[in-house]
Formats: C-alpha cells, sequence, structure tokens
C-alpha cells in the first residue's frame, strides 16, 4: 500500500467520523431549538387565550349585567371571547389555531374532533395532568398542539352549562336546549387546544443543517486537497528521488548528481546526509581503485 493511499485512508476516516459525528450533534440540536420555538409560540398563544378569558370575565361581563337579562350576548362568554379573538388571528396566520374543543359543547364549532377528543379522555383517565403536547400531520405539515385541561371547578358555570332549567332564557333563544348541559362540578368537559405549525422553523433548521454541514464537507475538501499536495512536494516526492538515486549508486553509477537537499526539515537534511554518504562512498571506491 502506497504512502499516499494510507495517508488518505486515514484522513477520510477521520473526516467521514468527524462528519458524521458533528451532522448528528447539529442535527440534534438545531431540531431541539426549531421544536423550542414551536413550544414558545404555543405557549404565548395559550396565554394569550387565558388573557382574553380573564379580561372578559372581569372586565366585559361585570358592565353588561342588566342587558344580558333581556338580551343574551355571547361577547360576555369568555370561552367565545377567546375562540372569537384568535380566530381573527387565523386571517393572517391560517396555521395556527386556537380551540376549546368540547365533548358536549354549546356551540357545535366547538366540537372536539377525534384526536381531540382522545386528548380530553387522557385528561379524564389522568386529572393530575396539567398540559400535554404532540405533533401530528396536518395537510401544511406538521403541527405542535398544546391541550390543557378545562375543568368545571367553579359552580357558576352550572348556571348555563348544567340543565336548560338553569340557564338563562335569553341564552337558550339562541342556542337551544339540546347541547352544552349537563355538566357537572370538577368534570372535565374538554381541552383548550392550540396548535402552531412546525413547518416553517422546521424547514429553516434544514437550510441551517445543510448549509453547516455544506460548509464543513467544503472545508475539509480543501484539506483534503491541500494536505495532499503538500504530502506530495514535502514527502513523496524526494522519496522517490532519493530511493532512484539510490538504486542508480548501487548499480555504481556514482554520477546522478547531488539531490537537492535545501531547507532545514527533516527530509532535507535527510537529502544532506544522503549527498555527504554519496560523497564518501565515492571517494571510498575511488582509493579503493586507485590501490589496484
Ligand atoms: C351565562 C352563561 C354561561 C356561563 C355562566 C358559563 N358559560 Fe360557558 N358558554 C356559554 C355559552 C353561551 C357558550 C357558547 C359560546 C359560543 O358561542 O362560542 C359557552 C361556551 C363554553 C365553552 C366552549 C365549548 C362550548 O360549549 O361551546 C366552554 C369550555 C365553557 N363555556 C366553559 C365554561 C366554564 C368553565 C364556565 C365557568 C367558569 C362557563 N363556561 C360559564 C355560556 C356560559
Amino acid at each position: 500500500m502506497s504512502l499516499r493511499l494510507k495517508f488518505n485512508l486515514s484522513l477520510l476516516a477521520v473526516m467521514a467520523l468527524g462528519l458524521a459525528l458533528s451532522s448528528f450533534q447539529l442535527n440534534r440540536v438545531l431540531e431541539k431549538n426549531a421544536r423550542d420555538e414551536v413550544m414558545h409560540e404555543a405557549g404565548l398563544l395559550m396565554e394569550s387565550a387565558l388573557a382574553i378569558r380573564a379580561y372578559t370575565v372581569d372586565h366585559v361581563r361585570p358592565r353588561l349585567e342588566k342587558q344580558l337579562a333581556e338580551e343574551f350576548m355571547p361577547q360576555t362568554v369568555p370561552a367565545f371571547a377567546a375562540t372569537e379573538t384568535l380566530t381573527a388571528l387565523r386571517k393572517k396566520y391560517p396555521e395556527y389555531a386556537y380551540k376549546e374543543a368540547t365533548i358536549n359543547p354549546t356551540n357545535p364549532r366547538d366540537l372536539a374532533e377525534e384526536w381531540e377528543a382522545k386528548i380530553v379522555e387522557a385528561f379524564r383517565a389522568d386529572p393530575a395532568t396539567r398540559e400535554v403536547n404532540g405533533v401530528r400531520p396536518t395537510r401544511t405539515g406538521p403541527s405542535l398542539y398544546v391541550a390543557r385541561p378545562i375543568q368545571i371547578s367553579n359552580p357558576a358555570c352550572l348556571a348555563c352549562h348544567s340543565e336548560p332549567k338553569a340557564a338563562p332564557a335569553s341564552m337558550l333563544r339562541t342556542y337551544g336546549e339540546q347541547a352544552g348541559f349537563g355538566w357537572k362540578l370538577n368534570e372535565i368537559v374538554g381541552a383548550q387546544v392550540v396548535s402552531v405549525p412546525m413547518a416553517v422553523p422546521m424547514q429553516r433548521a434544514r437550510t441551517t443543517f445543510y448549509t453547516s454541514i455544506g460548509a464543513l464537507v467544503a472545508i475539509f475538501l480543501a484539506m483534503f486537497v491541500i494536505l495532499n499536495i503538500m504530502l506530495d512536494r514535502l514527502v513523496i516526492k524526494p522519496i522517490v528521488r532519493m530511493s532512484a538515486a539510490a538504486d542508480a549508486i548501487s548499480g555504481g553509477n556514482f554520477e546522478v548528481g547531488a539531490l537537492d537537499a535545501s531547507g532545514t526539515d527533516e527530509v532535507a537534511k535527510l537529502a544532506q546526509s544522503f549527498n555527504r554518504m554519496t560523497t564518501s562512498l565515492a571517494k571510498a571506491m575511488q582509493m579503493l581503485r586507485a590501490k589496484k
């Protein structure tokens, strides 16, 4: 096996190992960053929904108590306020979504889809869980969801959600008596579900990944070429020259001329020694011949 082949094989092995390790690590970090970013956005959306709910309860409803007796205004219902506001947001950001997914909803648009119903079931099975998240495929790419349980912890909720008799007549006129009733105190009736698209941050992570790996490969290739040129100039060519010279001398031909021994590196020193040896050898042969 030639020197160049040995050298290149070890170089390639180190480069391949380095590339594999760095792409593995880079991929992990970038994916985690993308997910963290999306989780952060989802958290922000969830807190916005809660803030809108609180605003409705604290500032809107108390002002409209009197009017509510005559005319039911869904604008005073926290679920309605949060859903409407965040639906408006979807005009600009269509892939983002907020839903108060409910098993038996007052407003049919809040009906839990199959995957949401499963989340609600999971919350019911383990009431200690405060939040779950996951990724699911959608038409526009993977979407991260964060869900929190909606539990009826306040008896005041039952005024409108227990039975039609207890609900304001004005509300029944709008929503009917069919759905959104029969909820019990402490029951988990649904889940707040926030969905945030992952396609853009994941695409960005992929672009960063390929750019970085591309740069690394380019650096490795440049190193490979430069090291090969240096190996050729500094080691292989001088050795080939020396070996040719040694062959010639062993054949009795001292006229091969001195090797180029300029420089201070080890190969130059070897060439200097070689030249000295050739000179001594030539002298010794001369003396031998003179004695005959
Ligand atoms: C004054 C009557 C009233 C009270 C009190 C009330 N709600 Fe509602 N709730 C409604 C109406 C009406 C809707 C449907 C709003 C819409 O059209 O989006 C609704 C919707 C909801 C929804 C969305 C799912 C659905 O049924 O459409 C949830 C969740 C909810 N309410 C939870 C609660 C909780 C929790 C409380 C107590 C803190 C509460 N509600 C108190 C009237 C009420």
